[in-house]
């Protein structure tokens, strides 16, 4: 496989992946249900599904961090239809697409996971799908997460990792390096954003390494849940 390109490295990723989710915004929604087989959709509704005795309040209120173009904002929505479901992002093209989808009693806003416009102690429950990863700095989003979220609060990291089982990990790493990338790159015009797709879940900490890095950052009764054997997992954690 190609190295990176360097300006999706650390420093100055930022504004890299911003031009790249803008770039691909039309296509999203089609690629990443094409290339998950749909299985995408299944991993979101288990988001909801595990928060659900916070959605269930009458009062919840829910940040969907790296909000992109809304299907779990939605997805969340609807699962509970009397919550305050706010999805963020800075990506406003990817936002446009998002506020056609989501139902009225949902918002979105504009802004950056690390420097987020959200009072601290002030959510219930954060969730974020598949934004991580891109974050320039995955311990300073989750620092990020943790003050805005109230004592108690929880949060959902829903993001690809490391498969556990060896001859799926193989497969997997073919099928996610060599074609997921001409498929990617032949719909929605950009290689580069489906080569850094395989390339950034590489260099993302798998599922114990992300686990310590929540407990550090101040969770407690963080677990996780391998899906699809390890494709992704969902990282569950409460604040103090
Ligand atoms: C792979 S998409 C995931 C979108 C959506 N959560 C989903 O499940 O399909 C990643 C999203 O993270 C957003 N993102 C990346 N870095 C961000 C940051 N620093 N602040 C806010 N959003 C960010 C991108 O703009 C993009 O929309």
């Amino acid at each position: 496989m190609s190295s990176p390109d360097p300006q999706f490295n650390a420093q100055g990723k930022h504004k890299a992946v911003q031009a790249m989710f803008a770039e691909i915004a039309p296509t999203y929604d089609r690629l990443n249900h094409l290339l998950s087989a749909n299985i995408d959709k299944r991993w979101r509704r288990l988001v909801g599904k595990k928060l659900e005795d916070v959605l269930r309040r009458p009062d919840a209120l829910v940040l969907d961090l790296c909000c992109g173009t809304a299907d779990l904002t939605l997805e969340l929505s609807q699962q509970a239809p009397q919550a305050r479901v706010i999805g963020c992002d800075f990506c406003h093209p990817m936002l446009v697409l998002g506020l056609k989808k989501i139902p009225s009693q949902a918002a979105l806003i504009e802004g950056d996971a690390l420097h987020l416009p959200v009072a601290s102690n002030t959510v219930d429950a954060v969730t974020n799908a598949f934004g991580l990863r891109n974050l320039e700095n995955v311990e300073g989003g989750l620092s990020e997460i943790y003050r805005v979220l109230k004592p108690t609060g929880r949060v959902a990291i829903l993001e690809f990792s490391h498969p556990v089982v060896p001859l799926l990990r193989t497969a997997f790493r073919f099928y996610f390096t060599k074609i997921l990338p001409q498929i990617g790159g032949l719909i929605s015009g950009s290689r580069q954003a489906y080569s850094y797709l395989p390339e950034s879940v590489s260099h993302f900490p798998d599922q114990k390494r992300l686990a310590e890095i929540m407990t550090k950052v101040g969770f407690t009764d963080v677990s996780y849940i391998n899906l699809s054997a390890g494709i992704a997992a969902l990282h569950l954690g409460t604040k103090r």
